[in-house]
């Protein structure tokens, strides 16, 4: 694991730009075609949430053609046309591939009868990368937990934000059969970096990554992204949902921003996003990337 992970580091991936693209980061793609390439095999196989066109899924599926591949998509973002899924199958032909299965479900759906979709294959690498609000991000990594193998390897995309950050963090909190070993974080989302800056997360982490493990026999010591001790937007959760009309909120986010910086009555100013959309407050974290007693026991 660690070679896969420091071979990413020294040589990601190329995307083929020429059929593949979407929403990850070349070192994430190299290392989930490192990590396929040593765990897939007629009893373990990759299932990935967040398909979207199928950049990470497909180059997987090209690592290891002779197993079939899972990638779980409802196609509810970026797909107002829905063309996503024809384009994923158009992209497939072009590749010549024949083992990328897609299961077009709500994830929580599919998670919760995974078996009907892999048979009696069991999860041996996970890649989450569907939707990021707080409840999804821990589902996805409550409901697998039952179809896991016992050596499987969880990989996070969209770290760099905040709430994704602490899902992952109360995951590991209550559970210590599983171990963060490797974390990295860029200073924002790549949506919101300029151009030098965006080829570097393009070509890296794209917008954050955690790498978590099942540890039964609690080989690793604790180790866990780092997380704000200020709760109180998980709190104001309780708000928006006990609201008159709920559903709407959204809508109003921008007009709130600007009534905010224009009322001056918003005395505290420590929850203020730097960018109008997708803020990570990821700029400045300090943290490892190791765990350092998978270092010492893995070197
Ligand atoms: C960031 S994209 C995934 C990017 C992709 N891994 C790639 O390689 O480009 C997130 C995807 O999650 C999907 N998604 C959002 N909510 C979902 C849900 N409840 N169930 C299943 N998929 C969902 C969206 O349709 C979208 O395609």
């Amino acid at each position: 694991m660690l070679e896969c992970i420091r071979k990413a580091e020294e040589d990601p991936s190329e995307i083929n730009n020429s059929v593949l693209s979407g929403f990850s980061g070349a070192k994430i793609i190299s290392l989930l075609k490192n990590l396929a390439e040593i765990i897939v095999n007629n009893e373990k196989t990759y299932l990935e949430v967040g398909v979207y066109r199928g950049l990470t899924l497909l180059s997987v599926a090209g690592s290891v053609p002779a197993y079939d591949v899972y990638g779980i998509d409802n196609f509810a973002f970026f797909d107002k046309e829905g063309r996503n899924l024809g384009i994923i199958n158009e992209r497939m032909e072009l590749l010549n591939l024949r083992n990328a299965r897609i299961i077009n479900e709500d994830f929580e759906n599919a998670l919760e009868n995974l078996d009907q979709f892999i048979l009696e294959k069991k999860a041996g690498l996970y890649f989450i990368d569907g939707p990021h609000d707080y409840r999804s991000q821990i589902m996805a990594l409550l409901l697998i937990k039952p179809w896991l193998s016992e050596d499987a390897v969880i990989v996070i995309d969209d770290c760099n934000y905040r709430h994704v950050r602490q899902a992952c963090r109360d995951f590991l909190m209550t559970d210590p059969g599983y171990k963060l070993i490797f974390q990295a974080y860029t200073k924002a989302h790549p949506d919101n970096l300029k151009e030098g800056d965006r080829k570097q997360a393009e070509t890296g982490w794209w917008n954050g990554i955690n790498v978590i493990v099942r540890d039964p026999d609690n080989s690793y010591e604790p180790f866990y992204p780092p997380v704000e001790k200020d709760k109180s937007l998980f709190t104001n959760d309780h708000l928006i949902h006990t609201a008159m009309y709920p559903g709407a909120s959204r809508k109003f986010l921008r007009i709130t921003g600007i009534l905010a910086s224009l009322s001056g009555k918003i005395k505290d100013k420590s929850q203020k996003g730097k960018y109008r959309s997708l803020n990570t407050y990821s700029d400045g974290l300090k943290y490892d990337n190791y765990n350092s007693s998978f270092l010492s026991r893995t070197d």
